[in-house]
């Protein structure tokens, strides 16, 4: 196995995003093994840099100053098989694999489990950090294991989906262990010939009662995000973006209930312990943030109020401005704390 990886200087992270937004890094280095990337940590540790590792560049806001640090991005690649019992079969997929890429082989192959996670931008690698969700399913639900290099002890170690901690666009890789792990390949676990999961209300809508193949619900799947932007589109404006830049907020039923008294039927997703999932984007344009507002080189989406954008040759401080006068008129008028999806870099 070669080490042969060369760590370059001053490397500029805007192109590497999907927002567009941010400065240089002092160290930058692409690692395509696991010897390649202890060995990248190595040298980070000999020269007291610290370490972000990047995945495809589509959840972060690089700040202007950049990163005074070493860059990693994680280039291990290959998707194969680590077991099957007949009616499911287990894929080993590199974190550095195009995730949507991914799902396409899966969704090819007659394997479910993935299909309502279609079209979202970035690399393997990074949908168990967040625990990557959308129409209906979760990476955690399809995860058994996750590679990781443990940089506390320096060893390959393999956590259990248990292990993970996964919740809504968490898991112990964002919160409890941030920073310890770096995650190198995920196994999921697929169903073969498998029906597809059909949770979501505008996925139900389309199909209206019959079960549809897993094919059929990718497309729908597509065809929705294209809808609202999110699916990266080089000649789509609105899709120069992080995605959902803000988490959809947890409230006690009774704030719900205050809520609708003061403002009347509020949409709301189901969720667990009496809690209410309030979406986040309900809230930014009931606060005064229509689709389409512009805010001199940022803005928010003409197609969907939880996407922030760069309108062209912005800055991150653009974008954390246009993002702090968003959470402070939320919490003005509905005394909630919109918490942010992406991961600050630099900052
Ligand atoms: N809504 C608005 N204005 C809009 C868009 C939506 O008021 O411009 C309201 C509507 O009431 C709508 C509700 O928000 O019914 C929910 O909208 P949507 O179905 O688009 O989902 P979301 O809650 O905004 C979440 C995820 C997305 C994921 C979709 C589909 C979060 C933070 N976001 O968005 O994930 O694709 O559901 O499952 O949980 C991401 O994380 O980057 C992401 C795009």
């Amino acid at each position: 196995m070669t080490t042969s990886f060369e760590i370059e200087e001053n490397v500029k992270l805007a192109p590497l995003t999907t927002l567009g937004v941010g400065g240089t890094a002092r160290r930058f280095a692409n690692v395509t093994s696991e010897e390649e990337l202890a060995a990248a940590l190595r040298a980070a540790g000999e020269n007291s840099l610290s370490v972000f590792i990047l995945g495809g560049g589509s959840n972060i806001v690089v700040a202007d100053a950049g990163f005074d640090g070493l860059v990693i991005k994680v280039s291990i690649c290959g998707i194969h098989e680590a077991g099957s019992d007949g009616s499911r079969i287990v894929l080993s997929v590199g974190a550095g694999e195009e995730w949507d890429g991914f799902v396409a082989y899966a969704v090819e192959r007659g394997l479910a489990g993935v299909e309502c996670l279609s079209g979202i931008p970035g690399l393997v690698g990074g949908t168990p950090v967040q625990n990557v969700g959308a129409y209906g399913q979760e990476v955690s639900e399809t995860i058994v294991s996750v590679s990781c290099l443990d940089r506390t002890s320096g060893a390959m170690v393999e956590l259990s989906n248990e292990e993970c901690g996964f919740g809504y666009r968490k898991s112990i890789f964002n919160s409890d262990e941030r920073d310890r792990y770096v995650v190198t390949r995920v196994n999921f676990r697929l169903t073969v010939n498998g029906d597809p999961k059909l949770a979501y209300r505008e996925l139900i809508e389309i199909f209206s009662g019959r079960t549809p193949s897993i094919v059929e619900v990718r497309e729908a799947v597509l065809s929705i995000r294209r809808s609202k932007s999110m699916v990266i589109d080089p000649d789509d404006p609105n899709s120069r973006s992080a995605g959902s830049f803000f988490k959809n907020p947890l409230v006690t039923a009774e704030k719900f209930g205050e809520l609708e008294a003061a403002f009347g039927e509020i949409p709301k997703y189901p969720a667990a312990n009496g809690w209410v999932k309030v979406p986040a984007a309900w809230l930014i344009e009931n606060a005064g943030f229509s689709k389409g507002f512009a805010m001199n080189r940022v803005g928010i989406s003409t197609k969907h109020s939880l996407a922030i954008i760069n309108k062209g040759g912005a800055g991150s401080a653009d974008i954390v401005e246009l993002k702090d006068l968003i959470r402070s008129a939320v919490n003005s008028k509905f005394g909630i704390q919109l918490e942010p999806e992406p991961i600050f870099v630099g900052f």
